[in-house]
C-alpha cells in the first residue's frame, strides 16, 4: 500500500521515483538538489503565497532574458553562485594564477591586436599601459599564448551597451604574447560600474538593501597550448567597491597596482603620448591542462 506524502518521506519518495537506469551524475545532483530544496521549504516553513512569489520572479527571470542578457547567469552572480561554482572547479594549484567569473560582456570575436596596440579608440580618460609575461607554474615562459582581453570605458560602460555611443570593439583586443611569453597593450584605465539593475535581479537588490556595483577591472581569458584556459580579471587596487563587488568576484591576488608614471621618458617608451599614465605589470601562471 502507498504511504501518505509527509514532511519526512517526501525527498526520498521523489529521489525514489527516479528510474534505475537514471544517469549516474544526474541521480547525484538532483537528489541532493531535492533533498536541500525539501529541507530549505521546511526549514523556512514555507508558505503557499511565498512560494507563489517565488515562481513569479523565476518566471520574470527567464523573460528577461535573450540572446543578449542572461538575468539567470546575473541571479546565479548576485547569489555568489556562480563564484561558489567558479572556485570550486578551479581549486587553486600553488602559485597559479587564481580565476574569476567570465560575465555577460565577453563577445566572441575580439579583434587581432598586436602588441603594444590600445584597445582604447576613443581617446578619454586615463592613459594606461598593462604589460606582464605569461608563464607556466615552473616559471616556464609560454611563447605564443593568447590573451583575449576586455574593459568598460573610463564611465563603467562597455562597448556593446553604448552602441551608438562607443565604436564596436572599443576596450577589447586579442593578443598574442611574444618569445618570451611578454604581453603589453595600451588602454585607459576602465571605471567601476553597476550590474544590469532593470529587471528581477534589481528587485532582488533593492529588496534587500544591497548595491549593485562592481569594482574596476580588466578581464582576461588567457589560452596557452597545454595548459588550461584561464578566465580571469585584474582589478584596480583602490578602487570603489573593491571590498564589496555585488558578484563576489574579487581575490586580494588580483588586485593590482595602476602606478602613477610622471616620467616624460617612459610615456615615450611605451608610446603612451602624455604623462601621468598609468602602469599595471602583472605575470599570468598558468595551470598545466591535467593529463589525457
Ligand atoms: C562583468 O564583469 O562584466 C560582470 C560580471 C558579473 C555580472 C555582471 C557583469
Ligand atoms: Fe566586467
Amino acid at each position: 500500500m502507498a504511504t501518505d506524502f509527509t514532511e519526512e518521506t517526501a525527498a526520498e519518495a521523489v529521489i525514489e521515483s527516479f528510474a534505475p537506469d537514471t544517469d549516474d551524475r544526474l541521480r547525484e545532483v538532483l537528489a541532493s538538489l531535492v533533498r536541500h530544496l525539501h529541507a530549505f521549504a521546511r526549514d523556512v516553513e514555507l508558505t503557499i503565497p511565498e512560494w507563489e512569489k517565488a515562481i513569479d520572479f523565476l518566471t520574470r527571470v527567464g523573460h528577461q532574458c535573450d540572446d543578449e542578457r542572461q538575468e539567470f547567469i546575473l541571479l546565479s552572480d548576485v547569489l555568489g553562485l556562480s563564484m561558489l561554482t567558479e572556485t570550486i572547479s578551479n581549486r587553486k594549484f600553488g602559485v597559479a594564477t587564481e580565476s574569476t567569473v567570465l560575465g555577460p560582456f565577453h563577445v566572441v570575436e575580439s579583434p587581432a591586436r598586436a602588441l603594444g596596440d590600445t584597445i582604447d579608440l576613443v581617446g578619454t580618460g586615463t592613459p594606461c599601459v598593462v604589460t606582464g609575461r605569461v608563464v607556466s607554474v615552473d616559471g616556464t615562459p609560454l611563447p605564443g599564448a593568447t590573451l583575449d582581453v576586455w574593459q568598460a570605458n573610463d564611465q563603467g560602460f562597455y562597448d556593446v551597451q553604448q552602441p551608438d555611443v562607443q565604436p564596436r570593439t572599443n576596450g577589447r583586443g586579442l593578443f598574442t604574447a611574444d618569445d618570451q611569453g611578454e604581453f603589453w597593450f595600451r588602454t585607459i584605465v576602465p571605471s567601476y560600474y553597476p550590474i544590469p539593475t532593470d529587471g528581477p535581479v534589481g528587485e532582488l537588490l533593492k529588496a534587500t538593501g544591497r548595491h549593485a556595483f562592481r569594482p574596476a577591472h580588466i578581464h582576461f581569458i588567457v589560452a596557452a597550448p597545454g595548459h588550461r584556459d584561464l578566465t580571469t580579471h585584474i582589478f584596480v587596487a583602490g578602487s570603489e567597491y573593491i571590498e564589496s563587488d555585488t558578484v563576489f568576484a574579487v581575490k586580494k591576488s588580483l588586485v593590482v597596482d595602476f602606478e602613477e608614471v610622471t616620467d616624460p621618458a617612459s610615456a615615450e617608451k611605451w608610446r603612451v603620448g602624455k604623462v601621468p599614465f598609468r602602469h599595471a605589470d602583472f605575470d599570468i601562471v598558468m595551470q598545466p591542462a591535467p593529463k589525457a
